[in-house]
């Protein structure tokens, strides 16, 4: 992602934001150390409104991202981000790099689901839907997917932190890709069909049980052709048509 001067400046006063921003960023500057339970509190004491985040709204986003993605504000051990959610817009299913604390605020009713990953095998663990305004925790080990299942755009508020200084807090985070079966690690938005050029590395072999499989091929079946709809894609088509058959191949009894 480009970082605009007044989005990556950690020296900037922090005055420009609006007074429920500068609540949260003055909670979050006073230590490292802590716990995603503490980080809920503080975003619920913030009082946001949908409408302090609208300059970071990003409804305009390309469609081969899979959802909108502004950095707010970079706190050297915190980051703070705005996700723009279009409807049918869904992140991929992801981790958050080196995150140990953090929450996210969403501000329509977001689809979210939670996986658990044990012995290379990924696994729906329950929905875990926001109705509007809601505050969820993140740590370490969440493993999860949000989108927009309705008809309204709408903005989610995202803080991620970690008990030392990171370049990106949220970098080299893993993306679970049940075509290809392999993890991959990217720096930048956990979208789906990321072309090579923004992915760092991955590793194969991973599995997932068939609720989780058939998930992840209609949410990128329907990416694909969102995208397909507006450009050419020779490789998309291709992938598209290995997902309806393997969507075909699970669906039969
Ligand atoms: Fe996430």
């Amino acid at each position: 992602m480009v970082k605009t001067p007044f989005q990556t400046t950690i020296v900037n006063p922090i005055d420009v934001y609006p007074v429920s921003l500068q609540k949260l960023i003055s909670r979050l500057q006073q230590t490292t150390n802590f716990t995603p339970a503490q980080v809920k509190d503080f975003v619920l004491e913030a009082d946001i409104s949908e409408q302090d985040l609208m300059f970071w709204a990003d409804f305009q986003h390309p469609i081969t991202d899979s959802y909108g993605r502004k950095l707010v504000f970079d706190g050297g051990h915190f980051e703070i981000m705005v996700m723009s959610w279009l409807p049918g817009d869904f992140s991929a299913i992801h981790d958050h790099g080196a995150t140990q604390w953090g929450a996210v605020q969403c501000f329509g009713a977001a689809a979210h689901y939670i996986y658990g990953f044990t012995k290379g095998v990924l696994r729906t663990l329950k929905p875990a839907h926001y109705t509007p305004g809601m505050v969820c925790t993140v740590d370490h080990n969440l493993i999860h997917q949000m989108g927009n299942p309705g008809n309204t755009p709408f903005l989610s508020l995202h803080v991620y932190g970690c008990q030392e200084f990171q370049e990106t807090i949220t970098g080299n985070a893993r993306i679970f890709d049940l075509l290809e079966s392999r993890i991959q690690y990217t720096d930048g938005g956990v979208f789906f069909c990321l072309p090579e050029t923004k992915i760092n590395h991955h590793s194969s072999g991973l599995k997932a049980d068939r609720e989780t499989t058939l998930r992840q091929h209609y949410l990128m079946s329907d990416r694909i052709e969102r995208i397909l709809r507006i450009q050419q894609n020779a490789d998309l088509e291709k992938r598209l048509t290995r997902l309806q058959e393997k969507i075909e191949q699970l669906s039969s009894p």
